[in-house]
């Protein structure tokens, strides 16, 4: 059973004067999440993320396709049961404090009273708040409020957490904290579904990612499957490379540069990466370091959604 499937979801939003105005935000998207996984869907502003999110939660009706979380076809408002959820842009009431935010949004949630300071306190701890838990929230950093927003998600100890923009304005620090938290919550078996467009970040956690262009899936993978297109290496040698040894090794690489006291060979395979390392021996050249150079996901992303663009 997956935690979350989506069958050829699809969302067309009618506005203005008789609904003439049509956004198709999400066109026939279907993707699986395994329980247990960090997933990711990537995509750039208005791509459809949160349309994705919202209709998983039945907080916005699909136009065509269909969708179940934890094998319970939607829309089962029952399901919400099961999730937490972090809204982007979410706004807490200014009056309350930290601490009455919880309280409140696990009153909603039905948590057992006896157990509510227990998990408020714990929660607190976690997101490291407990030392602002009395202060009112119209007085709390961006940060601390997305902090406090990851508690408030998981104040009914979900089973998958749906997390939209879980990191926007938190400083860096902040943001290596909640990957943290959000590692430690994977090993405890949760499933989290994390939209995000910090790429840089996503691919630091993620067991899986999919990009989202305008409503479409561009990709679905692991992040090394997304990244792995570019096979460059980076030599580095002892003094110079002679100007036929580098003729000779562009004869059979896919390119080759050199800068000071380092080469970037583009290699198929291995193999070809091999045989530039024996053609810099049989000529003297002394090694002292090979690194595999990886495109970043930022990149790969970038190259994707421009090459969507260009259709
Ligand atoms: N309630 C709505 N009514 C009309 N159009 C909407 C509504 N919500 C979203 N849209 C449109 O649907 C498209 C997808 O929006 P969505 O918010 O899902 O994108 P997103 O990927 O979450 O973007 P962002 O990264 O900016 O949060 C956009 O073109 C948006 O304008
Ligand atoms: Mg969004």
């Amino acid at each position: 059973m997956f935690a979350i499937e989506s069958e050829e979801l699809s969302k067309v939003y009618r506005n203005g004067i008789f609904r003439r105005q049509e956004v198709a935000a999400l066109t026939g998207f279907s993707i699986q999440v395994a329980p247990g996984q960090i997933f990711s869907l990537l995509g750039p502003n208005g791509a459809g993320k949160t349309t994705f999110i919202k209709m998983l939660l039945s907080l916005a009706s699909p136009t065509s396709g269909s969708a179940s979380i934890l094998g319970q076809k939607l829309p089962d408002v029952r399901v919400r049961e099961k999730v937490g959820y972090l809204p982007e842009n979410h706004r807490y009431p200014g009056y309350l404090t930290g601490d009455q935010v919880l309280r409140y949004f696990g009153e909603l949630g039905g948590a057992p009273p006896g157990a509510m300071r227990g998990r408020i306190d714990s929660l607190l701890g976690l997101v490291g708040l407990t030392q602002w838990r009395t202060m009112k929230v119209k007085k709390y950093s961006k940060g601390m409020l997305q902090r406090l927003g990851l508690a408030q998600a998981l104040m009914n100890e979900p089973e998958i957490l749906f997390l939209d923009e879980p990191t926007d304005g938190v400083d860096p620090v902040g943001r290596k904290e909640i990957r943290e938290i959000l590692k430690d919550l994977r090993q405890k078996g949760k499933t989290i579904f994390l939209n995000s467009h910090l790429l840089s970040e996503v691919e630091l956690i993620s067991d899986r990612v999919a990009v989202l262009d305008r409503g479409r899936l561009l990709k679905v993978g692991t992040v090394d499957e997304m990244t792995a297109a570019g096979q460059a290496y980076v030599i580095g040698i002892g003094g110079t490379l002679p100007e036929s040894v580098a003729l000779a090794a562009r004869a059979f690489v896919m390119g080759l540069t050199q800068q000071g006291e380092n080469i970037t060979a583009e290699c198929r395979t291995t193999a070809e990466l091999n045989r530039v390392i024996d053609l810099l021996r049989a000529n003297n050249v002394e090694i002292t370091s090979v690194i595999r150079q990886r495109n970043t996901l930022e990149e790969s992303f970038i190259s994707l959604i421009a090459k969507e663009a260009r259709k």
